[in-house]
């Protein structure tokens, strides 16, 4: 097993802190914009729907982008400080290389008014546009800037890591499938998880690049076009991976850590190769579900979605949702604070993959289809599922001693925080299940009735709902301030 010094440490913990901070300050910024277009949607302010659709261009990549890159650097850090040296110099140019492409991309959004959604549909950027063409190249380049970072950061660790446990099979647990397999190397379940996280991540972010050269080739010589549903497919299997991934990256630490406070040990088996193997698999082609009402798709495809979307649900989830049973099951444990999140992140994984079950069903997605139902179930795994494992590690990397101590405030905001976003997520549900459209600026141009004012009111009530959260969020940042300074002061004191 590798030594890391204490120096190395000290330096990668000074990286993450400096991720952290990043994150704490970007999260709330894009929280409030989340909250400008339910506020427009439900006709309490009034903003022009470029103003609208370039908020939601740059919260929904912008959220994707922070909580990927949040993932990356908390795997970052415990990678490096558990079980292999990463390059922490490297690890600084990762960091400038993002913090570039956000720039860009807030100038190309906020005040190019880039506004085609995270998804950009071909051929939308360049056809039927309200936004200047600068502003569609500034944030093609930020997005390709951002893509190539992440990219060289993935194949940083996945490097490393195959060099430490003797290649990338054994990386992917293979050696555990082996008859005789007494005198294995052994590898962290962390580990295995981050692996089966980041090579679909590496396809992904190679689509995606391959997709954003093609937008960049034709924002500069017009006569080019390509074929839309190729495009769909290519941004579809990019976007749909890459948020995938986010979440068994954030699931990756929970094996790593939970340990920690039930003192019990969470390894590798069997069972556990087996069901995160399929995952891998099953990770590259479920975005096929976000396909079903193209009608030139080819058929096979289509059920092939629907069949791999039900699929994937299992393996990883089964596993993993076993495991915590095992983990906490009369467990001599303090459920602080940081336990609690992660339980609830599992919860908030598990309601919102069986709501996307639900929508990735054939005969349901003709009814829910481009309805609130969608960003219901992927803001329900995203806010209560990755959101919570991120707050769950901040509270770890910002404790020292202390992780098991009661924290009566942080307590308060996390349930505030809790009680506000199943408030907040149950109107998208509601919405979704009275056919409230998704996208829109405002309902006005609804000519149902029950539909429009349906939509004005529960975009209101959703309104109310993020104020709550983000009291719960205020309260949980003031604990985690307290949290830091506790731990520096601790540290002068030891130094
Ligand atoms: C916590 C507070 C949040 C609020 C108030 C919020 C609000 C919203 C709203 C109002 C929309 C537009 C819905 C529509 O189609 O009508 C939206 C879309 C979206 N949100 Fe959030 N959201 C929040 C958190 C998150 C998180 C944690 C993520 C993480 C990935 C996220 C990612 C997205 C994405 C990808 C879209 C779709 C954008 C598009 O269609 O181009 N949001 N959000």
């Amino acid at each position: 097993m590798i030594q890391i010094d204490s120096t190395d440490i000290k330096k990668q913990k000074k990286l993450a802190l400096t991720w952290a901070i990043t994150f704490l300050i970007l999260f709330p910024v894009l929280i409030t914009l989340g909250l400008l277009m339910r506020l427009r949607q439900g006709e309490v302010t009034e903003a022009a729907p470029s103003e609208f659709f370039s908020y939601m261009t740059l919260h929904g990549l912008g959220m994707a982008g922070v909580l990927f890159s949040f993932a990356f650097a908390a795997l970052w850090y415990l990678n490096s400080t558990r079980y292999v040296k990463l390059n922490v110099k490297f690890g600084w140019f990762l960091y400038i290389i993002i913090a570039i492409g956000v720039v860009g991309l807030l100038i190309g959004t906020l005040i190019g008014k880039f506004g085609p959604g995270w998804y950009m549909l071909y051929p939308l950027p360049f056809k039927g546009t309200f936004w200047p063409l600068w502003a569609t190249k500034l944030s093609v380049i930020s997005l390709i800037i951002l893509g190539v970072g992440w990219l060289v950061g993935i194949l940083h660790i996945l490097y490393a890591l195959a060099k430490e446990y003797g290649g990338i099979t054994n990386l992917l647990g293979w050696q555990y499938l082996k008859k005789d397999n007494s005198n294995i190397r052994e590898i962290p379940s962390m580990v295995l998880i981050t692996t089966i996280s980041l090579i679909p991540g590496v396809f992904a972010l190679i689509i995606g690049a391959a997709m954003l050269i093609m937008y960049l080739l034709q924002s500069f010589e017009p006569s080019l076009a390509f074929d839309p549903l190729m495009m769909k497919n290519m941004v579809m299997f990019f976007g749909h991976t890459l948020v995938n991934i986010t979440m068994y990256c954030a699931v990756g630490w929970v094996y790593a850590l939970l340990p920690e406070f039930t003192h019990r040990e969470w390894k590798v088996n069997k069972a556990v190769v087996y069901s995160w193997n399929a995952t891998f698999f099953f990770i590259l082609f479920a975005y096929l579900h976000h396909l079903y009402m193209d009608f030139v798709q080819p058929t096979s495809l289509q059920y092939l979605g629907q069949i791999i979307s039900y699929s994937s649900a299992i393996p990883a989830t089964g596993i993993t949702m076993f495991g915590v049973i095992a983990q906490v099951y009369h467990a001599k444990m303090k459920w602080s604070i940081i336990p609690l999140m992660f339980l609830f992140g599992m919860a908030g994984w598990a309601i919102g993959g069986f709501a996307a079950v639900v929508d990735s069903t054939i005969a349901l997605n003709s009814s829910l289809h481009n309805t609130l139902w969608v960003p219901a179930h992927f803001h329900t795994y995203m806010l209560m599922g990755v959101v919570l494992f991120i707050l769950g590690f901040l509270y770890y990397l910002f404790s020292g001693n202390n992780k098991e101590e009661k924290d009566s405030f942080g307590n308060a905001g996390f349930w505030i925080f809790v009680l506000g976003s199943y408030g907040f997520l149950l109107m998208f549900y509601l919405g979704g299940l009275n056919s409230v459209p998704r996208r829109y600026s405002n309902y006005s141009g609804i000519e149902i009735d029950h539909v429009r004012e349906t939509g004005v009111h529960l975009a209101q009530c959703a309104a109310l709902f993020v104020g709550v959260l983000l009291i719960g969020l205020i309260l949980m940042y003031l604990s985690l301030i307290c949290r830091l300074v506790q731990q520096k002061a601790t540290n002068k004191k030891n130094d």
